[in-house]
């Protein structure tokens, strides 16, 4: 069957597309039905079922005969290690870290967060909690002490588990100062803490309240799997929204294991005993579906990789990694595949190593420019394939399903809606547009299993951000077209999130930092275009009256700010001091003509702008800065 048919039989009976995808999980109780809609507009899948994701993840696999495959493998070229982990190994040390945490008083429904960098006891953390039905939250490595604080106010964690450090190539990240810090400022104060020591740098524990990984599990006994119900969250993912408060995108248990392991199939044409490698971060939702869950339940091989695409040491370590582990089907992120195309145009790199087992590139993350897509496809000679998605959706909303039919590609577009979704592109009254106009890009309800059903303890607001716009839809926050045959291209954001180097950055968020600083009376944060990472962020700042104090001083003081707050992902550097910010005459920041003037875009003198002259202030001040760059 093509996907055409594929598509068409989901549309034609949802309930029975997904019920039959569910055959595919060990349930210890099967659910009656797929949809549960007595709450609309708010919708659960697969809700009175039982299940365990660990069981499916982990032991069922062992239970089959594949004890002695690899399960998990560590490529670190910042350690110069490479470890394997078996499916068996992997359920003894889950098994026994679960129990250890129940043994702390750890059950279903807890909160643990979880702040470990690339290394496997990070997906073993997350794999324990399931184990026991408590809910993780995994922060990303990159983020400051004041984001970790936040996350631990939000979901009131029983327990922490963390890292003692991790390992950026030019330095280590004090992991443990940071933890630190957060329980600190956090109102919450979580019951312990447990602390995976590594060589690189032992963390000092605080007595009573800190374990060590090892020491906290010596003698203890193995935890089983606990069944949960289908409606059970499965973890709890923070994501940037337009304020400084992330947004908890909750995920259930029934509906993320049918959704993972429909995908690895069909997207990534993944079964058991493959080998497939999503170069991620388990901080961010690729690596929650994609080097975590979604191989794990196809019972295949999957690689964390703690390491970057150049530098580490040199531009080839991508490919070396995909030979050595004979990877089938890789995902990274286009950024990560201009860094190495930057520094080996031709791919020369490429050419050294054997990579006949690979058979599909996957992108996502932001747009995959074209220029990208056809670097790859001339050296790598496998199908690109672009694919959309988002934090809220848990797995691809578009793409090209090679695992069901391989689809013409259509460069710059991430192809066409998954079963699941139906996709339409909205003018600002919510009526459908046609083929080729540019709207915003919006999913009628319900959206399929394994997608957000709400956002953590914030129902109101999952309301109003994604389902008040347009009744009857979520409304996916970018925006873009659909050609006539169903293509999709995902041109902007329809929001001030901002997408720097693959990673989801809110302006709202670093302007309420900026806006801290006591010279500050006012500020704008913009994301300007950038060859590297898609884009960057850049403030601009208007001191507070009387103010005298150095502008470059006050600047620097800015970037510091950013990065102590929020952390040094948001890789905020750039900043000016400019008089006045363009405003409409209701007081509206004009932040996107000041995103036209600095890509040196052509842009249209906004109808209700208050005083036109404070733009060509602006022009100015991005002239003093390079803006528009040199093309
Ligand atoms: N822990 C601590 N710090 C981190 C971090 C982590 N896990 N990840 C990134 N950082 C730091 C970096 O060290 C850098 O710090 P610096 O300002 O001191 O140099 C800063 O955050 C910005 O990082 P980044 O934006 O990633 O830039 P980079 O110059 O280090 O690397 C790329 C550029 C393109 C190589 C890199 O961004 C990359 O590989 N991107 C792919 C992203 C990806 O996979 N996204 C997931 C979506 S699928
Ligand atoms: P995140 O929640 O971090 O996965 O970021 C989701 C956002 O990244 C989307 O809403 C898009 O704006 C952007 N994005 C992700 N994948 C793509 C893609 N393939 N093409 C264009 N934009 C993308």
């Amino acid at each position: 069957m093509g996907y055409t048919d594929v598509y068409a039989n989901w549309k034609a009976d949802p309930n029975g597309f997904w019920m039959q995808a569910a055959e595919a999980i060990d349930w210890n109780e099967k659910p009656s039905k797929a949809l549960f809609d007595d709450n609309a507009p708010l919708y659960e899948w697969f809700s009175d079922g039982m299940v365990n994701t660990c069981w499916n993840a982990v032991d069922r696999h062992v239970l089959a005969g594949r004890g002695d495959q690899i399960a998990i493998m560590h490529e670190s070229p910042i350690t110069h290690s490479t470890k394997g982990i078996t499916y068996k190994e992997l359920q003894q040390r889950v098994a026994s870290l679960a129990g250890a945490l129940r043994m702390r008083g750890v059950e279903k429904g807890d909160r643990v967060i979880i702040y470990m960098p690339m290394i496997p006891e990070a997906l073993e953390a997350m794999l324990a909690c399931a184990r026991l039905g408590a809910i993780h939250s995994v922060v990303f490595g990159g983020f400051a002490a004041h984001e970790l604080a936040v996350r631990i106010d939000d979901c009131q964690p029983k327990a922490i588990i963390a890292a003692s450090c991790g390992l950026e190539p030019n330095r280590v990240v004090h992991y443990k100062p940071l933890l630190d810090a957060a329980i600190d400022q956090a109102e919450h104060k979580p019951e312990f803490c447990v602390i995976f020591q590594r060589e690189q740098e032992v963390a000092k524990l605080v007595e009573g309240r800190d374990f060590s990984w090892h020491g906290f599990q010596y003698g203890v006994k193995p935890a089983d799997c606990v069944p949960v119900e289908g409606n059970h969250p499965a973890y709890i993912l923070y994501t940037s929204g337009t304020t400084g408060q992330p947004k908890g995108v909750v995920r259930h248990t029934g509906g993320h294991l049918v959704a993972l392991s429909w995908t690895m199939k069909a997207i990534y044409n993944i079964e058991a005993g493959d080998r497939f490698w999503a170069a991620s971060d388990v901080g961010w939702v690729v690596g929650h579906s994609y080097i975590c869950y979604g191989p794990l339940i196809a019972g295949a091989t999957t690689v964390v990789f703690e390491g970057k695409p150049v530098g580490t040491p040199h531009p080839g370590v991508f490919w070396r990694v995909i030979q050595n582990n004979r990877i089938k089907s890789f995902f990274t992120a286009p950024t990560a595949l201009r860094a190495i195309k930057r520094e080996d145009p031709t791919g020369e790199w490429i050419k050294r190593y054997k990579l006949h087992d690979l058979q599909a590139l996957f992108l996502a993350g932001e747009r995959a420019d074209p220029d990208t897509v056809k670097w790859a496809q001339e050296h790598l000679g496998v199908p690109v394939v672009d694919h959309w998605w988002q934090t809220e959706t848990g797995w691809a909303i578009a793409a090209n399903p090679i695992g069901i039919e391989e689809l013409p590609t259509k460069i710059g577009s991430p192809s066409v809606a998954m079963p699941g979704y139906d996709v339409q592109v909205l003018d600002e009254g919510g009526h459908p547009l046609k083929p080729g106009e540019l709207g915003a890009i919006a999913i009628k309800l319900p959206l399929p299993p394994g997608t957000l059903p709400t956002l953590w303890n914030a129902e109101a607001r999952y309301k109003k951000s994604y389902l008040e716009h347009f009744p009857g839809y979520y409304e996916t926050g970018d925006a873009g077209y659909m050609d006539e045959d169903g293509y999709l291209y995902i041109m902007a954001r329809t929001d001030d999130v901002i997408n720097v180097a693959g990673h989801r950055l809110s302006t709202g968020a670093m302007e309420e930092v900026l806006a801290s600083h006591p010279d500050v009376a006012e500020c704008a944060v913009i994301g300007i275009s950038d060859d590297l990472k898609g884009q960057q962020p850049l403030g601009f700042l208007c001191l507070n009256k009387g103010c005298e104090r150095d502008h470059k001083t006050i600047v620097k003081e800015c970037v510091g700010l950013v990065r102590d707050q929020i952390g040094p992902v948001a890789a905020f550097k750039l900043a000016t001091v400019v008089d006045r910010l363009p405003k409409t005459r209701s007081g509206k920041i004009l932040r996107g003509t000041m995103v036209k003037i600095a890509d040196g875009e052509a842009y249209k003198m906004p109808a209700t702008i208050d005083d036109p002259a404070i733009l060509d202030e602006i022009t100015e001040a991005l002239k003093a800065m390079g803006f528009p760059a040199a093309k």
